[in-house]
């Protein structure tokens, strides 16, 4: 059986929407996954290398859950990425430890989807983003799995009844997108 590694990225769960109900749909359905919560895990953002590390030799297929923040990921998982995907460990000569693992992106935006094209308000497309997620899986050996994606859960709706009930829907429909992806892995 594939073990399978959730890292959520969100710097603040309890302030979450749309990453809590995605990741607590993920719990329910994969009790059998590994969950790493940076956030309660490391408030103070010191992370534990070699138990992170531990954690990423011991699964076969790493997701990466966050929101995307000024076009990227959250800065704690920022952080977790550059002290743990260290060389000798992920890349490098001797860096080994995650050749073959599969890594799949799963992240959600607040501006809705159709603003990332050109000419949008965004300028440019998701996949335009993603090339240092992808030479990231390549360096460290590992597969490119690409990404489940949904946008529109903006912190702006949060008031709005109707448009609260929408995104809590596309939340729940994007948890089940990935564990479709993750089922085919
Ligand atoms: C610091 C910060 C940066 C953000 N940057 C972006 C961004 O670059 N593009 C975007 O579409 N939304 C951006 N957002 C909106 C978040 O992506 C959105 O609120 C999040 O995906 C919703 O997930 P949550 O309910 O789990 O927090 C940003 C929000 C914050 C707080």
């Amino acid at each position: 059986m594939k073990r399978i590694l959730i890292v959520s990225g969100h710097t603040d769960l309890n302030q979450s929407f749309a990453n809590r109900i995605i990741l607590d749909k993920l719990q329910s359905i994969l009790p059998q996954a590994e969950f790493a919560l940076l956030d309660k895990l490391y408030p103070d953002f010191c992370i534990d290398v070699s138990a992170e590390q531990q954690r990423l030799t011991g699964a076969d297929v790493i997701v990466l859950q966050f929101p995307f923040f000024w076009y990227g990921m959250p800065s704690l998982m920022k952080k977790w990425m550059e002290d743990v995907f260290v060389h000798g460990f992920s890349h490098g000569s001797t860096g080994d430890k995650l050749h073959g693992k599969k890594l799949l992106l799963s992240f959600t935006s607040g501006a809705p989807e159709e603003m990332y094209k050109h000419g949008g308000l965004q300028n440019y497309t998701i996949e335009e983003f993603m090339p240092a997620f992808k030479q990231f899986a390549v360096l460290c050996g590992m597969e490119w799995q690409g990404y489940v994606y949904t946008g529109g859960l903006s912190y702006a709706n949060r008031n709005d009844e109707e448009k609260l009930e929408q995104m809590r829907i596309k939340s729940i429909t994007h948890a089940e997108t990935l564990l479709k992806q993750i089922e085919l892995l």
